[in-house]
């Protein structure tokens, strides 16, 4: 950014943070919700993942230049399956170092897919995942420490589907019939319908947001369903844009998974908020047969504490489309009831021995700091945890394996949304308030607005070299360096 820009920006920024809105482009919705292939990874050689370049015309058939795995953008749904190594050769064949991270799934750190094992282009990665996760929607992206951010924007990410046969949940399971992945992404474009990624100041601050609405890659798109119960396994993967989901016709819904699994029980709600990198599986009855859009309403909290300040965050007040639904001729399929309870892999951590404090920092004076950083052309000073800003070379944590472990996280400035490798964990406190866990589920990332508290322990072991991650999923932070790394053994 050249200096005369900062300024003009930073002058419009503190007046009127509206004028920072992109250009919505006039992109034609409605498009067939795209349904990703699905590759079944189990033991043995033959599953490959190539990550490629690509070009995809979003808008108006003008190509934009992408990335993804197997295709042009975004990657196949990969289906694994509880107490089944799954091998799988992921392929480079980009122009920069990759990694394939598995978010969210329980392996150990040499397996995780962290920054430390980036790997070169004509590079292959071959692990072979122990897969001892109950039945979830996680997903897999890039994680290259300071690259993160633009490679998953241009594609570097899918979803997975955990499958437990010993666990059978009486929910809708038909993938792509009455089963369906909504992978959900805000991406910007230029006039010519190209696809951007220009980082202004306040994508620097606040992480980027973009003007159009993607589901598995396309913009508004249209879903037909049958006219019965349906599972929308829902995945936030965007950079930084958090939503805050409902119907058009206020409908209730349930939520039945989060993000390491089944709930206890079905929980029911007109809205679902869902941070960056947080997963929902919700079910949606729609017996009635009316046609109905999914939006986004009014995140306040989008930006710094308190919403609505002078730096609101950018969320619009009007509901935001994400996509629509019409209901096909077939009859119902599969259940036409939802269970009580459902076979949820939850377990009692237990009292914890210890307790870490983590503050998440956007440095003070950081609009200035990160002006003259950008100046200079180093990043990375501004955002830190805990006083620090994230160090490859730096082990912040050595944690021993197989204890609870009680993590309080605060945030100084603005809320983030906060992940940790290796496991799942309980919520105990968010926002100040305290909060049953069985109603948020087995988390991996949680949003701190405000005193946050969650029982963790590790079942899974990282080494010095291969360390785990704990950082801020608004990438954008993320590879500024509001991260930090730990061993566990
Ligand atoms: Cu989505 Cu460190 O990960
Ligand atoms: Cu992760
Ligand atoms: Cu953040």
């Amino acid at each position: 950014m050249k200096r005369r820009q900062f300024l003009t920006l930073t002058a419009a920024t503190l007046a009127a943070p509206a004028l920072l809105t992109r250009r919505a482009v006039a992109a034609e919705p409605g498009a067939p919700l795209p349904i990703p292939q699905v590759m079944e990874v189990g033991p043995g050689a033959g599953n490959t993942l190539t990550a490629m370049k690509g070009t995809r015309a979003f808008i108006d058939g003008t190509a934009s230049n992408t990335l993804g795995y197997e295709q042009d953008y975004l990657g196949p749904l990969l289906r694994f399956q509880r107490g089944r190594t799954a091998n799988i050769d992921v392929v480079n064949r980009t122009d920069d170092p990759i990694t394939a991270h598995w978010h969210g799934m329980h392996v150990p750190g040499h397996l995780d897919g962290g920054p430390q094992l980036a790997f070169d282009p004509g590079k292959t990665w071959s692990p072979e995942l122990p897969v001892d996760h109950p039945a979830a929607t996680l997903w897999y992206h890039s994680h290259v420490h300071g690259r993160t951010a633009d490679q998953v924007y241009r594609g570097l990410a899918g979803m997975i589907i955990i499958d437990d046969p010993d666990v059978v949940d009486p929910l809708p399971r038909d993938y792509g019939v009455n089963d369906f992945p909504l992978i959900v992404q805000d991406r910007s474009f230029d006039r010519s319908g190209r696809m951007t990624y220009d980082l202004g100041m306040m994508d620097m601050m606040l992480g980027f947001r973009g003007s159009e609405i993607l589901v598995n890659g396309a913009i508004r798109p249209k879903l037909t369903v049958p006219a019965g119960l349906v599972r929308l396994r829902l995945l936030n993967a965007s950079n930084a844009r958090m939503y805050n989901f409902s119907f058009t016709d206020g409908r209730q819904f349930h939520q039945v998974a989060s993000d390491g699994g089944l709930l206890p029980a079905p929980v029911a709600m007109e809205s679902l908020r869902l941070a960056p990198a947080e997963r929902a599986e919700i079910v949606v009855d729609f017996t009635d047969r009316s046609a109905v859009r999914l939006v986004s309403r009014n995140v306040s909290s989008g930006g710094m504490m308190g919403g609505g300040g002078i730096m609101g965050g950018g969320d619009n007040a009007a509901p935001l489309d994400i996509m629509s639904f019409d209901v096909g001729g077939a009859a119902a399929i599969g259940p036409v009831t939802l269970p009580a309870s459902l076979p949820s892999d939850m377990s009692d951590l237990g009292a914890p021995v210890r307790t870490r404090d983590f503050t998440l920092n956007v440095h003070a004076g950081s609009m200035i700091g990160s002006m003259f950083n950008n100046l200079i052309g180093r990043d990375g000073q501004i955002m830190g945890i805990n006083g620090e800003s994230y160090d490859m070379g730096r082990i912040d944590l050595t944690v021993p394996m197989g204890e609870t472990e009680l993590w309080r996280i605060n945030t100084d400035m603005m809320v983030h949304p906060f992940h940790v490798h290796g496991t799942s964990f309980q919520v105990v406190k968010m926002g100040g308030r305290p909060v049953d866990p069985k109603q948020v589920g087995l988390k991996d990332v949680v949003l701190v607005e405000g005193a946050t508290e969650i029982l963790v322990r590790f079942d899974k072991q990282a080494k010095n070299e291969t360390p785990f991650m704990y950082h801020c999923h608004i990438l954008e932070h993320e590879d500024a360096g509001m991260m930090g790394q730990f061993t566990v053994g």
